[in-house]
C-alpha cells in the first residue's frame, strides 16, 4: 500500500509517499520520498507565523513539494507530458474544491493535466490542530487529488503524527512490531502550539492528563529568543546560546565569576542538576512554574515575564547576559517538562515515554529525560524521533495514516467533510 500524505499545519509544506507492507508479525514502511518546503525565512523577517502569510506560502509551495516527492518515489516521469483526460466538467469540479486556494489552482490544473495518475493508493492529510488557514491548503489539496486520482482521504492528527514520528529511523526503511512499543506509555508532546502530557493505552486511545495553561514551551522559547534579539524560531537559537554559557564555564573562561563552583560541574550529567547551573552562579534565577503543582498542568507565560522584567532591570543586553538568560531559561523549561513527566511515568506505571514536537530536538531535554528516567528505572524504553523528524513534517502524518488505514470511519472521499480543525484534540 502507498500513501501519500500532506502536512501544512503551521510553516511547513511537507509531502511524504510511504510504502506501506504489513505481514502477519509486523509493519515494513518504506519512505520513497519526503519533502519539506519551509517557511522560516520569511517568517523570520517578521518574527513569527501570520496564518494569512503562511496559507499563501503552501499555496505556492504545493505543487512544487508534491511534484518533488512523486519524483524521488520514481512514480511520475522527469518530463511532463499532456494528458486531457478531464472533461471541462470535471476540470470545474477540481477548481470548487480548491476554491479557497487562490494561489494553487492554476498550478493544480496544471500539475494534474500533465501528471498521468501515480500508483498511490490512499492520502492522509492533517486536519488539525494547527492554523486553520494553513491547514485548508493540505485538505484542499488532498479532497481535489482524491477527486482526480480517485483514491480515499485517511484525516489525521497532527498531534497523533507527532507521537508516532518516533517509529521512523533515520534509515529509509523501519518496522513496527508488537514488540517495538510496550503500553501503556506516556507521550510528551512539546511544539510550538503545544505542551500536554498524553497517556497512551494502545494506538488509537490516548488521554490527555496535563496540558499548558497559557503559552506552549517552544512559543515561549520563541518569545524569549524574540527579547534576546535572536531569530525565528527561538529554540534551536536559545539552545545555541545556552550550550555556549555551560561550555564557557566547563572550559573556565567563566572562572572569575562563578567562583568555585566549576568542579561542580565538571561532574557527570551536571546539566540537569539545577541547583548549580551556570546561569544561576552569575544570579539570575527565573521560576520553575507550577513544578509543584501536583497535577500534570505547565504555565509558561510568567516565566516568559521573568525573562522580560529581567531584561529591563539589568539592560543593556551584551553577549554574556544573553548566553546566561538563555542557559537560566533553557534550565527552568527543561526543568519543569522533566519534573511533570517523571511523575506521569510514575503514576501511570508507563513502560515507554515516547517525546514528540518541535521541542524534543532540544538536546539537553533529550539528555535530562533519558537520565533522569533511567535513574528511576532503567527498563523504560526513552523515544525520541530522529532530528530531522522532531519538527513538523509529513512522514509522520503518513505513519498515522497508515494505523487508521483499517479502519472505515475514518477513510473518507473527497465527497466528504472533512475540515480543518485549529483546535482538534486527541
Ligand atoms: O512541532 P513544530 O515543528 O511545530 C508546531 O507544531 O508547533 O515545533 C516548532 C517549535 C518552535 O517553537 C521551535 O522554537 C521549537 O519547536 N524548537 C525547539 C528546538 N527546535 C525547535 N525548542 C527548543 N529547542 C530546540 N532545539
Ligand atoms: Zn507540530
Amino acid at each position: 500500500m502507498k500513501i501519500l500524505s500532506i502536512e501544512t499545519s503551521c510553516d511547513d509544506t511537507g509531502i511524504a509517499i510511504l510504502d506501506v507492507h504489513t505481514t502477519k508479525k509486523a509493519v515494513d514502511f518504506t519512505i520513497l520520498g519526503a519533502t519539506i518546503n519551509s517557511q522560516i525565512e520569511l517568517h523570520r523577517t517578521y518574527g513569527g507565523v501570520f496564518p494569512m502569510m503562511a496559507k499563501r506560502e503552501h499555496g505556492k509551495n504545493m505543487i512544487p513539494t508534491l511534484t518533488s516527492s512523486l519524483l524521488q518515489a520514481k512514480l511520475i516521469p522527469k518530463k511532463k507530458v499532456a494528458h486531457t483526460i478531464f472533461t471541462t466538467r470535471q476540470i470545474q469540479k477540481i477548481r470548487d474544491l480548491l476554491q479557497r486556494e487562490n494561489d494553487l489552482v492554476d498550478p493544480f490544473i496544471e500539475f494534474i493535466t500533465t501528471t498521468s495518475k501515480p500508483d498511490i493508493d490512499m492520502i492522509a492529510v492533517t486536519t488539525g490542530p494547527g492554523l486553520e488557514p494553513a491547514l485548508w491548503v493540505g485538505i484542499s489539496t488532498a479532497k481535489a487529488l482524491s477527486y482526480a486520482w480517485d483514491i480515499p482521504i485517511i484525516p489525521v492528527n497532527h498531534m497523533e503524527g507527532h507521537v508516532l514520528s518516533i517509529l521512523a529511523s533515520k534509515k529509509k526503511t523501519f518496522t513496527y512490531t508488537k514488540d517495538t512499543l510496550v503500553f501503556p506509555l506516556i507521550s510528551l508532546l512539546v511544539s510550538g502550539g503545544h505542551t500536554e502530557i498524553v497517556v497512551v493505552k494502545k494506538f488509537g486511545d490516548y488521554t490527555v492528563i496535563g496540558q499548558t495553561r497559557d503559552d506552549a514551551a517552544g512559543e515561549a522559547f520563541d518569545k524569549v529568543a524574540r527579547m534576546l534579539d535572536l531569530p525565528y524560531p527561538g529554540g534551536p537559537e536559545i539552545s545555541r546560546l545556552a550550550k555556549e554559557q555551560r561550555e564557557s564555564v566547563l572550559s573556565g573562561s567563566l572562572t572569575d565569576r562563578v567562583g568555585g563552583s566549576r568542579e561542580i560541574f565538571q561532574q557527570k550529567n551536571i546539566r540537569a542538576e539545577r541547583k548549580y547551573t551556570p546561569s544561576e552562579s552569575r544570579g539570575i534565577i527565573f521560576p520553575r512554574p507550577m513544578i509543584h503543582s501536583g497535577d500534570f498542568d505547565f504555565s509558561f507565560s510568567g516565566l516568559k515575564t521573568a525573562v522580560l522584567y529581567y531584561i529591563r532591570d539589568n539592560g543593556p543586553l551584551d553577549k554574556d547576559k544573553k548566553k546566561a538568560i538563555a542557559c537560566e531559561f533553557e534550565d527552568a523549561v527543561i526543568e519543569v517538562l522533566t519534573h511533570k513527566t517523571l511523575a506521569a511515568i510514575k503514576k501511570h506505571k508507563a513502560q515507554t515515554l515516547i517525546v514528540g514536537g518541535g521541542v524534543s530536538a532540544n538536546t539537553l531535554l533529550k539528555d535530562t529525560l533519558i537520565q533522569k528516567t533511567h535513574a528511576y528505572d532503567k527498563s523504560i524504553q526513552v523515544h525520541f524521533p530522529t532530528q530531522s523528524l522532531a519538527t513538523d513534517n509529513a512522514v509522520m502524518i503518513a505513519i498515522a495514516g497508515y494505523f487508521h488505514s483499517h479502519e472505515k470511519k475514518a477513510i473518507k472521499n473527497f465527497r466528504s467533510t472533512i475540515k480543518a480543525n485549529g483546535n482538534l484534540t486527541f
